[in-house]
């Protein structure tokens, strides 16, 4: 006779965290933001909106490993990354972490498929056709990069971080070239993945209707993250 589970119970529903910052702080030639502290769950998709130059692209490289902050720290899987041996940081990256940068980082000169391939070589998944499919990028795999538009390419470097499964998401302004309908479809498909994978989002965005799609939409403001929704 097993014990019953009362799944409604707010244990229940606890899920531990994915990501936690802590504390984080960081300047350059001038302070950009002191004592940030939030965490990210499984299937949550969370958004950065706040002025140019706020700093929501560093907060973001803090976040996804790439920048080691002024102090404070990252928690991710019980470890602070930011204490890692560089190898298991780089690990981490390449594994668990799935980086949107606004400019794309293709291979140029190399076809759509091939850009694509590396990530199946890297990750051992298959590419997604029904990923390619809803991206609507299916039918330009055989050009190379460089005669596809902004918004193909985009979200061909889209299509290539998801076939990672990556545990989170960041992405810094993913529909930035894209028209209404088509950011619309990467949102969806962005949203879509994290529900299926048990993963995170970090958005960073300035368009407020895209950011307000998201779980919770924080701003960046007076070297504050402040919780809007
Ligand atoms: N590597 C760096 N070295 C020195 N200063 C930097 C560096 N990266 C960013 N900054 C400065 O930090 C500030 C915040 O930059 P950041 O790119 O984080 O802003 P942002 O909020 O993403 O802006 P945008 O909306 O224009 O993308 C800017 O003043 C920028 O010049
Ligand atoms: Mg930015």
């Amino acid at each position: 006779m097993g014990e019953k589970v009362d799944n409604n119970s707010p244990i229940a529903e606890q899920k531990p965290n994915l990501l936690d910052a802590k504390n984080i702080s960081h300047e350059f030639d001038y302070k950009l933001f002191e004592n940030i502290t939030f965490s990210i769950k499984p299937k949550e998709s969370i958004s950065i909106i706040g002025m140019s130059g706020s700093g929501k692209s560093t907060l973001l490289n803090i976040l996804s490993s790439l920048l080691t902050p002024k102090s404070g720290e990252i928690i991710y899987n019980n470890k602070n990354l930011y204490g890692l041996k560089k190898k298991e940081l780089l690990n981490i990256r390449r594994e668990d972490f799935g980086i949107i940068f606004q400019a794309h980082y293709l291979f140029r000169g190399f076809s759509a498929s091939d850009n694509l391939k590396i990530a199946t070589l890297l990750s051992g998944n298959d590419v997604d056709q029904e990923l390619l499919k809803k991206l609507n990028i299916e039918f330009v795999l055989n050009q190379s990069v460089g005669e596809l538009s902004g918004g193909q390419q985009q979200r061909l470097s889209i299509a290539r971080v998801l076939t990672k499964k990556p545990k989170i998401i960041f992405a810094d302004e993913p529909t930035g070239n894209l028209d209404k309908d088509t950011a619309q479809i990467v949102m969806d498909t962005l949203f879509e993945y994290i529900k299926d994978n048990d993963a995170a989002l970090v958005l960073v965005t300035h368009e407020n209707d895209l950011a307000e799609q998201c779980d919770k939409v924080y701003k960046l403001e007076n070297l504050q993250l402040k919780e809007l929704k």
